[in-house]
């Protein structure tokens, strides 16, 4: 354990379990560690790493914005704060096939889980209602609002006071039951039974991310937008994780053109070289506060600094074309990860849209039970810590979460290394198998 554990927490863990790591050097997709062994970053650390690691772009823009005026005031007119604004909405989803009002004001808040808290608290403003429609396999941030509002395992020991007004739904993933359940059909019963006159929003991950990648029919997201409409619900996406090009379009509800009324983002917004979200809202809703208080505020609202790093980082997203290196590099790892569920058994399925990728593992080659039980602990758990090492060991940092190995690289990967990562991947999948 290093000394940093004196004084500092580490997070989601107990602390004597904490695996801290040192980093001695961070290039691109490659990272030496202080104990000298080597890893391609897989998961773009935390799923926020989008232009990969030491990225020239920041030194520079570090430079310039350090001759600036850098103390923050939430009033404060600034040339950074005004430009990424203006980007983040030329790039919002646009919503003219559908006829759906284009995003176009941002709060800028400190990271995705005030993104969503904020979101809510507009929602809520502007429908004047109160309940919230979520789904279970969901994460929104650490935060009490968040958690409450998440559905997965993280919420529970905090729920004794919960959130009022959360209403969880079945997301649409039909493992284990065997059968396709329509789970847009229960969404709106369960709003039709807690009076659609009383719901607010309903807020869902644009691709559910850490509970698993679980990709949606093509036909889900448009009948979501279709059931909000019915009722004046607003609809929110959280693309906190499967926005900002990650599944090589700008957002994953591009891929099914709708366009929410309301969209966080966070994570790879600022590659991870600081701490940001935005709200995007739409033009009704941003009209709704020109005459009504927007109760919301925040210290280090848009700070500078920040601005500057997410808008080099937008101009990277325009000069290396990341948008399209993700979509290329996202046919290759899916045609791999196919290949992978043919020649192991264990693999039950896998899952993939640009660069947000899960393989689902099983118990065993004949037993199609999860590999590790959701929220299992201690002794069920330990084929997970086991496989978390094997990749570790074998040079490519990828998360394991229960029975889904997550895989997210930064969209700056090239083929090359695409295909190196992935053999060792692979090499750990031949090493289960044995
Ligand atoms: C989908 C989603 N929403 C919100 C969050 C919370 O973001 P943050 O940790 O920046 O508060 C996360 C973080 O993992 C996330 O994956």
């Amino acid at each position: 354990m290093s000394h940093q554990a004196d004084h500092l927490f580490f997070t989601w863990t107990a602390q004597k379990q904490a695996k801290p790591f040192a980093v001695k050097e961070a290039k691109g997709v490659h990272l030496k560690l202080e104990d000298g062994s080597e890893l391609i970053d897989f998961t773009s650390y935390i799923f926020n790493a989008s232009i990969g690691h030491g990225h020239p772009a920041i030194g520079a823009a570090l430079e310039r914005v350090a001759k600036k005026p850098l103390v923050t005031h939430p009033s404060l007119i600034n040339e950074d704060r005004e430009r990424l604004a203006s980007r983040l909405s030329a790039i919002a989803p646009k919503g003219l096939a559908s006829g759906h009002r284009p995003l176009t004001k941002a709060f800028l808040s400190l990271g995705g889980a005030d993104a969503n808290e904020s979101a809510i608290k507009m929602a809520r403003l502007y429908t004047g209602r109160h309940k919230v429609v979520t789904r279970y396999r969901s994460y929104h941030g650490a935060t009490l609002g968040t958690m409450a509002l998440s559905g997965d395992y993280r919420r529970i020991p905090l729920d004794m006071h919960g959130a009022s007004g959360v209403i969880r739904v079945p997301d649409p993933y039909p493992r284990g039951s065997g059968q396709t359940i329509d789970t847009v059909r229960l969404m709106e019963e369960a709003i039709e039974i807690e009076g659609p006159e009383t719901v607010a929003c309903v807020l869902l991950e644009g691709i559910t991310g850490a509970n698993g990648i679980l990709i949606p029919s093509d036909d889900y997201w448009p009948r979501v937008r279709a059931l909000c409409d019915r009722y004046g619900i607003l609809l929110i996406s959280d693309e906190v994780m499967s926005g900002f090009g990650r599944t090589g379009k700008w957002w994953a509800v591009d891929h099914w053109n709708v366009t929410p009324d309301i969209l966080t983002m966070g994570k790879g917004m600022t590659g991870g070289y600081a701490p940001l979200g935005c709200v995007m809202v739409n033009d009704a809703i941003a009209r709704h506060f020109d005459d009504n208080v927007l109760w919301c505020g925040l210290t280090s609202y848009a700070h500078p600094l920040c601005c500057a790093i997410a808008n080099a980082v937008l101009d990277v997203f325009e000069s290396e074309e990341l948008i399209e290196n993700t979509a290329r590099q996202g046919m290759l790892l899916k045609e791999e990860l196919l290949t992978f569920k043919k020649k192991y058994p264990m693999v039950a399925d896998v899952r993939s849209l640009g660069l947000l990728a899960a393989i689902e593992l099983q118990k065993s080659p004949t037993d199609n039970s999860m590999f590790v039980p959701y929220r299992a602990k201690g002794e069920a758990f330990a084929p997970a810590a086991k496989l978390q090492e094997a990749f570790n060991r074998a040079g490519v940092l990828a998360a394991v979460r229960y029975s889904n190995v997550l895989l997210a690289p930064p969209l700056t990967i090239n083929e090359h290394e695409l295909k190196l990562g992935l053999e060792r991947v692979d090499q750990v999948l031949a090493d289960l198998h044995r």
